[in-house]
């Protein structure tokens, strides 16, 4: 009894995961080797969209590209936490071996509130022209928003909790919300450093 609810089990995850990978394979042709979405995760939309070799998008999650932009592309060996959330109307570039934690949000834009006779619902976007770009080996930690024009540099960390708004250059810790450098590596002494 105890083995068939297991097998039915193990049958079901597989099923899942193998009919998801298929469904992106049609829908989606530039992406690499051993692409792998979580179930409930929805990676969509209608904008340009390339995946690199090893790219796992854990459950929950949802990547969405709108048109006329620039697009998102995603490197090798990505992975992006459990319920996170990425929105590309421009431009969202996550480069190789950057993986994040739970609960990231990651957006070029913004909702617009300028005009305060229009509801902030029915008011256009403001997209930013650079958009995001988090450079090649990057850990960004759980809960952390990332919005707007950013690059984050090479070998990074971005503190849980942070909202990072501003650029972080490379081989920095950064935590906070605005996220600050708060240690460095420092080449000379080979090591990290503490940033006043
Ligand atoms: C950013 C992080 C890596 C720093 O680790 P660390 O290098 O060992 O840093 P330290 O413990 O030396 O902390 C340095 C200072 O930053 C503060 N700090 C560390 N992380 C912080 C954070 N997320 N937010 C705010 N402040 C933080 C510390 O309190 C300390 O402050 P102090 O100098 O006033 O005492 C770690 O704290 C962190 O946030 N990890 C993310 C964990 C996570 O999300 N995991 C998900 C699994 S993928």
């Amino acid at each position: 009894m105890l083995i068939n609810i297991m097998i039915r089990k193990i049958k079901c995850f597989f099923k899942k995961a193998f009919s998801n990978t298929f469904y992106y394979a049609v829908r989606y042709r530039m992406f690499g080797s051993n692409l792998f979405v979580g179930v409930r995760s929805r990676v969509t939309g209608k904008g340009f969209m390339k995946l690199g070799e090893n790219v796992t998008v854990h459950s929950d999650c949802f990547i969405a590209t709108f048109p006329k932009n620039k697009g998102l592309i995603i490197g090798n060996n990505v992975m992006i936490g459990q319920f996170s959330r990425i929105g590309c109307k421009n431009s969202v570039i996550i480069e190789d071996n950057v993986f994040t934690g739970p609960n990231v949000f990651i957006a070029d834009y913004n909702h617009n509130y300028s005009n305060i006779n229009i509801p902030i619902l029915e008011q256009d976007d403001v997209v930013y022209t650079k958009g995001v770009v988090i450079r090649r080996d990057t850990w960004i930690g759980t809960n952390v928003s990332i919005i707007g024009n950013v690059n984050i540099g090479k070998h990074c960390v971005i503190g849980a909790n942070s909202v990072v708004t501003h650029n972080i250059p490379d081989y920095s810790v950064a935590v906070g919300c605005p996220a600050r450098v708060i240690k460095r590596y420092d080449f000379n002494q080979n090591k990290w450093v503490k940033v006043r």
